[in-house]
């Protein structure tokens, strides 16, 4: 129990490094707070108009779950579980910015990669296809990361790591990621969602 609590702390800290805020902030864009949704993740960043800024807060927010895991899973399954559970709520609810971080789209796909990298490739397809399709980041990745905990719990076969099921941590992790966007879900059903690449963007 010590280590699952030391695991859980450790893939916190890792989660709880603001990329995109800091990147914005040395890239002399400001705070990325006061922009579009006001989120920190790697959509918000692109509405400051730099790709590059935005592709390097989506490199580094999923490098660090990666991160976490890779090490902790040195430790045994049940750390890696934990770390990852860690960094999801670290990227989430930082202490640093008074719990109020992002919506751990990014950081899931770098926990997933880490956990098995078949879940990790279907959750990138169905977000790369709705995104392309739609233009809606919100929704790509609801409905993205929901696919990987039922795909774990549909085929089973090859979908646990060590004795904790991919479909348990993932589950919960969606939970938390389905939370952080209850106001892109409801702009989504007031049709107000701003697109990728459009301009209209409301802050939370
Ligand atoms: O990764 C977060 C994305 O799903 C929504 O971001 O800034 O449009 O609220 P945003």
């Amino acid at each position: 129990a010590p280590y699952f609590l030391a695991a859980f702390l450790f893939g916190y800290l890792l989660g709880s490094i603001p990329f995109g805020l800091l990147l914005a902030k040395l890239a002399g864009l400001g705070d990325v707070r006061s922009i579009g949704s006001g989120n920190i993740g790697a959509t918000n960043v692109l509405r400051t108009g730099r790709k590059d800024v935005a592709a390097a807060t989506l490199l580094l927010d999923a490098g660090k779950g990666f991160a976490a895991v890779l090490i902790a899973s040195q430790f045994g399954p049940g750390t890696a579980a934990l770390a990852a559970i860690g960094a999801l709520v670290g990227h989430c609810y930082p202490v640093w910015l008074k719990f109020k971080g992002g919506k751990g789209v990014a950081t899931f796909l770098g926990v997933v990669l880490a956990l098995s990298w078949p879940h990790a490739l279907l959750f990138a397809v169905v977000w790369l296809v709705l995104a392309f399709a739609l233009r809606y980041s919100s929704l790509a990745a609801l409905v993205a990361t929901l696919c990987v905990p039922l795909a774990a719990f549909l085929f089973p076969e090859g979908s646990f790591f060590g004795a904790f099921a991919i479909g348990e941590v993932t589950a919960i992790m969606v939970l938390i990621i389905w939370w952080k966007h209850r106001a892109n879900i409801a702009r989504l059903m007031r049709g107000e969602e701003s697109k990728i690449g459009g301009s209209k963007a409301q802050s939370e």
